[in-house]
């Protein structure tokens, strides 16, 4: 263990002199992220140190919709691990824009691994379609959460354990309540690597900053942007209208998805702000009504009102 421990670490300072090395060689313009300075760090030195915002989507219906926008002026691509990433332009800064596969999520974590990794990041922005828990929000409304619930992380309890979980299936018999099998669902926290350590969270807070700056949007080409509610996010794809209502009523929370969680816990591992744009395409009861184009598209509307805002030049008085 201690020979290996201290091979690794000659490696590392080796890796760290060469690193050092075309950095020293490298024009001032360069800069290279310090925070991983060995993983990754001849690749980034391939892309000249550029700082970039990530885009990130789970679906082909919000790559298209992104592409239809034309706000995204794509330059250049590299594949790594499957997955392509379009570096460009919105707004003459620089964005690399991402569709990675979902289902499970860990795949959308992993790519939040491989963007991190592979560019000078400066944050990332989700936006993609979910389903409404609130019954006040139509199809075509943008929600903007500032929290985020896994809702997936599940202890699953006998039937008459003594601590039974939130959800209770019993609850759930069909024409009346009474026992079952299937027992409970007590609702696990996530562990979320927060300030340095592991930490045992169920909401993860969106970055309030970008947040802030998202909040001033309440309405683009009459779509309505909707601030400050919660999202469940899970594997499970929800469509069913009595776990709907007990997402809404246990959790309090208005929308459902996929992806958000991961992108999410991806973001703080890598210390990087982030914001999600969940567009309601379906109202998870049941119904077949869905409009994933629409729910895209707004989102997509939405995010380019908020670039806008992120480029900005800060003014003097932005505190106040
Ligand atoms: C979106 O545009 C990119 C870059 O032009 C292209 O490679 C990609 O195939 C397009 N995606 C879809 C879903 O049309
Ligand atoms: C991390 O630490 C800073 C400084 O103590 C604090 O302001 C911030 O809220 C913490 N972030 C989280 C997500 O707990
Ligand atoms: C449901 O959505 C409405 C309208 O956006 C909002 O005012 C309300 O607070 C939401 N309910 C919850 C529990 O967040
Ligand atoms: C689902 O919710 C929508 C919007 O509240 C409603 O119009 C529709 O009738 C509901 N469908 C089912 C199957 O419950
Ligand atoms: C989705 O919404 C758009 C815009 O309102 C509409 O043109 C289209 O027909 C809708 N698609 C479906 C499948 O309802």
């Amino acid at each position: 263990m201690a020979v290996a421990g201290s091979r690794r670490m000659i490696w590392a300072v080796e890796m760290a002199v060469i690193v050092m090395g075309l950095m020293a060689m490298a024009s001032p313009t360069m800069q290279l992220s310090m925070k991983n300075p060995l993983q990754g760090a001849v690749q980034k030195i391939n892309d000249l140190g550029l700082s970039v915002y990530a885009i990130i989507v789970t679906a082909t219906s919000s790559e298209e919709a992104f592409n239809e926008s034309g706000i995204f002026n794509p330059d250049s691509s590299v594949v790594c691990k499957g997955r392509t990433f379009l570096l460009g332009t919105i707004y003459g800064r620089k964005f690399v824009f991402v569709n990675s596969p979902d289902s499970p999520a860990i795949n959308v974590a992993i790519t939040m691994e491989i963007l991190a990794d592979k560019f000078n990041l400066l944050g990332i922005i989700y936006f993609g379609s979910a389903g409404a828990l609130n019954d006040s929000l139509s199809i075509g409304n943008v929600a903007v959460p500032n929290l985020i619930g896994s809702t997936g992380l599940w202890t699953w309890q006998p039937i008459n354990a003594p601590k039974e979980g939130l959800l209770k299936f019993g609850e759930f018999n069909y024409p009346e309540k009474g026992e079952n099998w299937l027992g409970s669902v007590q609702y696990d926290r996530s562990t979320a690597y927060i300030n340095g350590t592991f930490k045992e969270r169920f909401w993860i807070r969106v970055t309030p900053e970008w947040q802030k700056i998202a909040e001033e949007i309440c309405e683009v080409d009459s779509v309505q942007v909707v601030h400050g509610l919660r999202i469940s996010s899970a594997d499970t794809y929800v469509n069913n209208e009595a776990y709907k209502n007990f997402l809404y009523n246990t959790f309090k929370t208005s929308v459902v998805d996929k992806s958000s969680v991961a992108v999410a816990l991806g973001a703080y591992t890598n210390e990087l702000p982030f914001i999600l744009f969940n567009g309601v395409s379906n109202y998870a009861n049941g119904s077949d009504v869905k409009n994933s184009t629409l729910a895209n598209a707004n989102a997509v509307k939405v995010l380019n009102r908020f670039i806008q805002r992120l480029l900005l030049p800060v003014p003097a008085s932005y505190d106040d």
